[in-house]
């Protein structure tokens, strides 16, 4: 498949003379203090940060470290942060301040910020002033050098910053530590083009570009030769899947070739832009039996002039129909959303179309959040501003008419039975996750995490559901 716009790059260094000297020196540290060096990642944000997390720890697995769990013994604590709220920033200024201390206590202690906050030059410099003994800086463009950057810190025994603003290449071949084995997360599109005007998003991860479709498959049969069943593809907006590729090749064609790979059951994606829901992809989610029955679809509000001012790009009547569409295509299609409450602007009225929706869809679950400003974005300079209590206050009244709409939609699944991937277990406490996405606790010993098992719902609260494993057989299968 060729491709215009983007560049891949498969050569990311981890055999250069310098990153030799590095893992010598890592060996050498072994041989001295018994232990290999340690890292810890504190990751902020979404889903494309946890990934992104997963490649920092291939490439550090790469040069001799070891992942510990408790950051007060670790040889390296890295940031992976986040700014899309100014909570998800205050959070990480709270932490680098006790930090600090660790560091005091142990100044061989190397810490390292990346991440979206990274991409801002502001906040960059705040960090490099306020939190001086940082040693390395990296943005989201440049975690293949990392590397590189310690080498910079323990052999050079200089601080190390590296930031790269907007780039048309691809870093293909990044080694990757899983956090899972049985499912797994996979980039397909990288970066954002809509400039919704509260977003900081495209100012932080540059312009969308799309992997080759051939590379994106090939990495999903290898996981699924590993053992993994279930994979997230993941985008800013996989709606938009192939724009940048030369050859016409959309997200539906991606879903119908994913689908055929062996040994991947299930296959989930985030996240589904409105404005570029297409009829293709409403066939392609009924069509392909691995796709979930589960689509999350940010509303984030339910008036028209608010939409027009977050340049949304789509109407209330366009969400709506497009819901009408997928229940009609997959009766017991899940659907979640995003919702902004306080957007510059927004008038009770405003407001009171976005409870509309929520009654009108009957979300399965929803995140909710409070507008918040964030610099260097069109709504910041938005007059208007809704003030903070109302905002709160208006905050309370969504979650009253929401939660119960969820607890009812949880409710419905008592007595049925659901395929449900075992996750995690604590003792003989199983949690996995329905095809709607729906979290169900039950009984089961650990040995079935990774699998698929049938359980039926016994009880219900907003947030979980609880169950308990049915044999094949007892009850007839519902499809989740
Ligand atoms: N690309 C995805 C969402 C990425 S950000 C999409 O378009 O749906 C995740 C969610 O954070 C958004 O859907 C939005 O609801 C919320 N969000 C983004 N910026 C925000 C802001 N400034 N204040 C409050 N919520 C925000
Ligand atoms: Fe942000 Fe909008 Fe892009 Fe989502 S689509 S990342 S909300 S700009
Ligand atoms: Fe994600 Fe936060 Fe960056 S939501 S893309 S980690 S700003």
């Amino acid at each position: 498949m060729s491709r215009i716009k983007t560049d891949i790059v498969t050569d990311i260094r981890l055999d250069s003379d310098k990153i030799i000297e590095l893992k010598n020196n890592n060996e050498q540290f072994l041989i001295a203090k018994g232990r290999r060096k340690t890292y810890h990642i504190l990751t902020y944000g979404c889903q494309m940060n946890e990934h992104d997390s997963e490649k920092i720890s291939g490439m550090l697995t790469s040069i001799g470290y070891v992942e510990t769990e408790d950051e007060k013994k670790a040889d390296l604590v890295i940031f992976n942060t986040c700014l899309i709220r100014e909570n998800a920033e205050l959070k990480v200024f709270g932490k680098l301040g006790e930090v600090k201390g660790l560091k005091r206590k142990n100044p061989n202690l190397l810490v390292a910020v990346c991440g979206c906050m990274m991409q801002r030059e502001e906040i960059r410099e705040k960090v490099q002033k306020k939190f001086s003994f940082v040693d390395i800086i990296f943005g989201t463009n440049t975690i293949h050098e990392l590397p590189m950057l310690i080498y910079n810190v323990e052999i050079n025994k200089r601080k190390s910053v590296d930031i790269v603003d907007n780039t048309e290449l691809i870093y293909e071949d990044m080694p990757k530590m899983r956090k899972f084995k049985h499912k797994a997360l996979v980039n397909i599109t990288y970066g954002c083009n809509n400039f919704c005007t509260y977003c900081v998003v495209p100012y932080v991860r540059g312009r969308e570009k799309s992997r080759d479709p051939e590379d994106i498959i090939q990495e999903i049969k290898l996981l699924a030769e590993d053992g993994c069943k279930e994979v997230t593809l993941l985008g800013q907006n996989v709606n938009s899947y192939g724009n940048n590729l030369e050859s016409e090749f959309t997200f539906a064609q991606l879903l119908y070739a994913v689908n055929e790979i062996d040994g991947i059951e299930r296959i989930r994606f985030m996240t589904s832009h409105p404005k570029d829901l297409t009829e293709d992809l409403i066939k392609a989610i009924k069509e392909c039996d691995k796709v979930c029955n589960h689509l999350h679809l940010p509303v984030q509000a339910g008036s028209n002039d608010v939409l027009k001012r977050m340049n949304r790009k789509y109407t209330k009547e366009h969400y709506l129909n497009l819901v009408e569409k997928l229940k009609e295509a997959v009766p017991d299609i899940a659907v979640t959303t995003d919702i902004i409450v306080g957007f510059p602007g927004e008038t009770e009225e405003d407001f009171s179309e976005t409870i509309e929706m929520v009654e009108k869809v009957e979300y399965d679950s929803a995140f909710t959040f409070l507008y918040s400003v964030r610099e260097g974005t069109k709504a910041a300079l938005m007059e208007d501003q809704v003030p903070d209590e109302v905002k709160h206050e208006r905050f309370n009244r969504l979650l009253d008419v929401l939660y119960p709409i969820v607890l009812k939609k949880n409710q419905d699944c008592i007595g049925k039975v659901f395929p449900v991937l075992v996750e995690t277990a604590e003792d003989d406490e199983l949690t996995g996750r329905t095809e709607h996405f729906k979290l169900v606790h039950f009984k089961g010993s650990k040995d079935l995490i990774g699998e698929i098992v049938n359980v039926k719902v016994t009880d219900v609260k907003t947030f979980h559901m609880k169950g308990e494993i049915k044999k094949y057989g007892d009850t007839p299968l519902l499809k989740g």
